[in-house]
C-alpha cells in the first residue's frame, strides 16, 4: 500500500489520489479519483466516481451504482447481450461527482449522474437521485433539501475563499471555534496562501 494511502484492502487499479487519503474497508472500483484528506470507512465507490478534498464518508455508503439494461428481454447478467447499457453521467463526464468538504452519513446511496456541491451533508440512509446544492443538508428517500448549513451570506463568503485549494498545513494552524473567526482567518490569508496544486498519484 502506498504510504499516503491508508486502508485494509487495496483499491482496484487505476486509483488516482492526492495523499493522504483513507479507504478503510471500501471496495474501490477501477478509475476512482479521491482528493487529499478525504476518507471512506466502508462501502463501494463505482468506476468513474470523483471525490474532492476533505470529504468524510461513513459506513456502508454506495457512490455510483451498477446498471442493467431494462429494455431487453431480461435484466439478468446470465444473458450477455453485447450491448452496454447507457449509464447516467454528470455534465463533466463523471459517474458521480462529490466536491469538497462533503460529509456523507452511513448507508447513504448516491445514484449515477449526481453532483454533490461543496460543503454539503448527506443524511444517514439517504438515497440521492438529484444534484445537491453547495452547503445543503439533504435527507430521506429520495433525498430532499432539509436546510442549509449557513446563511446565504456565509455560504457566499466560504465559496469565495475556495479554502480547500489552500495550503493544508497553513489551514491546520487555525483552530475551528466558530464560523465567523474561520472566515476572518481565511479572508486574511486568501491572497498570500499558496494554492496547493494537485499532486495526483496513480496506483
Ligand atoms: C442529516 C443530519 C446531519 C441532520 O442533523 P441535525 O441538523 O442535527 O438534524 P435534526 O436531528 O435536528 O433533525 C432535523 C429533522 O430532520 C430529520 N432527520 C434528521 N436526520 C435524518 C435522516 N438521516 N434521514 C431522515 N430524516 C432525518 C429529523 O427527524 C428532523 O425532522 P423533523 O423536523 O420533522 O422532526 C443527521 O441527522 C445525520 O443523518 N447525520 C449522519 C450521521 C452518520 O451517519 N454518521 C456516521 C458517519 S460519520
Amino acid at each position: 500500500m502506498h504510504p499516503g494511502l491508508k486502508g485494509f484492502v487495496e483499491p482496484k487499479s487505476p486509483f488516482f489520489f492526492e495523499p493522504p487519503v483513507s479507504i478503510g474497508k471500501a471496495d474501490i472500483r477501477p478509475g476512482v479519483q479521491m482528493g487529499m484528506h478525504s476518507y471512506i470507512n466502508d462501502g463501494r465507490l463505482e468506476s468513474g466516481v470523483y471525490i474532492g478534498r476533505y470529504c468524510s464518508i461513513g459506513n456502508f455508503v454506495s457512490i455510483g451504482t451498477g446498471h442493467h439494461d431494462m429494455s431487453l428481454m431480461s435484466t439478468s447478467s446470465w444473458f450477455t447481450s453485447g450491448v452496454k447499457p447507457s449509464v447516467k453521467k454528470t455534465k463533466d463526464g463523471c459517474l458521480v461527482r462529490i466536491l469538497n468538504d462533503v460529509w456523507i452519513g452511513d448507508k447513504a446511496i448516491i445514484m449515477n449522474g449526481v453532483t454533490v456541491g461543496n460543503g454539503a451533508i448527506i443524511g444517514a440512509g439517504a438515497v440521492v437521485t438529484k444534484d445537491v446544492d453547495h452547503y445543503s443538508i439533504v435527507t430521506g428517500i429520495p433525498a430532499k433539501h432539509l436546510k442549509y448549513r449557513f446563511s446565504p451570506e456565509i455560504v457566499a463568503r466560504l465559496m469565495k475563499t475556495r479554502w480547500w485549494e489552500l495550503d493544508d498545513q497553513l489551514l491546520k494552524t487555525h483552530v475551528l471555534t466558530d464560523i465567523e473567526s474561520s472566515l476572518e482567518f481565511l479572508e486574511s490569508i486568501s491572497h498570500t496562501a499558496r494554492t496547493v496544486q494537485p499532486k495526483t498519484i496513480k496506483v
